[in-house]
């Protein structure tokens, strides 16, 4: 069932659970902003006209152009533990302004905002994990956005401010499963799981790597568009409930080198079965809910395991040099325009979409 996703407007901000926003005084220059509100069923968006903010030090004023959805953007609507926040974690824009300090940025420059805003590399540590934009903390759904310039990077030129929205989430966390985590090689297979926007970003940084994609779906179009995109395989999950057997015939019976599980519960332990010796398996998502065992028996030797979330500002550069080299264009389904930020998120949630949608300020 198709869910609503009323949006009030506020004239003015109010103190909200858990968070508070200045009053623009008279006379103030002010933007508008989505901002996480509880409502009937969890979350609900209501727009904001609030004073706009100005970068202190070490800061970067970013006038956001573009943001995208992802389905943690529609999760956290339903958990209700992120009221008074703005919400997506992803955006991109111009730099409008700069504070004291400021060293790699400057007026014109054109930014993405980093997941986490304080993750610059290395290891996850909980000071990153509290700084998940969205979530922990303001997200980009805003006509301004304040940030530390540290959870900025520069876009690829090559790029528009739509496309570049579409990064710093979904495809950095293939990225991060892929490349940093995986170390994909030419020749490997690689599964993939559904035709949103993880799966999609996985398809194409693997054949621009030289693997060999796999992917499933529960439509044949998305299959053929899949096709198109680079995959090698396709299997329909729906009209083939066995799909690991499939998956597992498209290598030679070898089995692949990666997964990237997005789906959890209901496809863990196939794609486990699914996995070659020495292969590994990226536990990301949960769109079927997430899955709360590993199979450790069926899991070949050999094979490794790591728990993903997103990546860091180091994955997030090494990617943009890697999607520049490869001029990657990103998969965007949709756009719709500030205004219809609600429809995009019921858009999301009725997985017509493949790849990822925009939002436009
Ligand atoms: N750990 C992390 O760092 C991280 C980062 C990003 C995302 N995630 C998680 O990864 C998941 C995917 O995120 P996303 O933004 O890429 O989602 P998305 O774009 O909304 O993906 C939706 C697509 O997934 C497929 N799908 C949905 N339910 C399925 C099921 N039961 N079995 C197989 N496929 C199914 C469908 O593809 P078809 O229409 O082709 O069937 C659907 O269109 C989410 O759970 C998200 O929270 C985690």
């Amino acid at each position: 069932m198709r869910k609503l996703y009323p949006v009030r407007t506020l004239a003015v901000v109010s103190l909200l659970a858990g968070a508070m926003t200045a009053v623009p005084k008279a006379g103030a220059q002010t933007m508008r902003q989505y901002q996480l509100e509880p409502g009937t069923n969890g979350l609900e968006l209501t727009v904001q006209e609030v004073a706009q903010p100005s970068p202190g030090a070490n800061e970067v004023l970013v006038r956001v152009r573009a943001v995208s959805l992802n389905r943690r953007d529609v999760s956290i609507l339903g958990r209700g533990t992120s009221a008074g926040v703005v919400p997506t974690s992803d955006g991109a824009g111009e730099v409008v302004a700069i504070g004291p300090g400021v060293a790699q940025f400057a007026v014109g420059d054109r930014v993405a905002g980093t997941f986490f805003a304080n993750w610059p590399g290395g290891r996850l540590t909980r000071d990153a994990m509290a700084s998940a934009r969205g979530g922990g903390v303001d997200g980009m759904l805003a006509e301004m956005v304040v940030s530390p310039e540290t959870g900025l990077v520069a876009i690829p030129d090559y790029l528009s401010f739509e496309e570049a929205a579409t990064l710093p989430c979904a495809a950095l966390t293939a990225w991060r499963a892929l490349f940093t985590d995986g170390e994909i090689q030419p020749g490997d297979t690689v599964l993939l799981e559904g035709t949103g926007g993880v799966s999609i970003f996985g398809l194409q940084l693997a054949a621009a790597a030289g693997a060999r994609p796999i992917i499933t779906s529960s439509s044949d179009a998305k299959l053929e568009r899949a096709r198109s995109l680079g995959a090698v395989g396709t299997v329909n999950y729906r009209t083939n409930p066995e799909w690991q057997k499939t998956v597992i015939e498209l290598t030679g019976n070898r089995g692949v080198d990666h997964v990237l599980d997005v789906v959890g519960q209901e496809t863990l332990n196939r794609a486990v079965e699914a996995l070659a010796l020495g292969g590994h398996i990226a536990i990301i998502g949960g769109l079927s809910g997430r899955a709360d065992a590993l199979p450790l028996g069926p899991l070949p030797r050999g094979a490794s395991v790591t728990n993903i979330f997103v990546g860091s500002r180091e994955d997030f550069l090494a990617m943009n040099a890697f999607l520049t080299e490869h001029r990657l264009r990103p998969v965007i389904d949709r756009v719709f325009p500030f205004e219809e930020a609600p429809a995009a998120y019921a858009y999301m949630e009725s997985n017509a979409h493949l790849g990822k949608i925009v939002i436009t300020l």
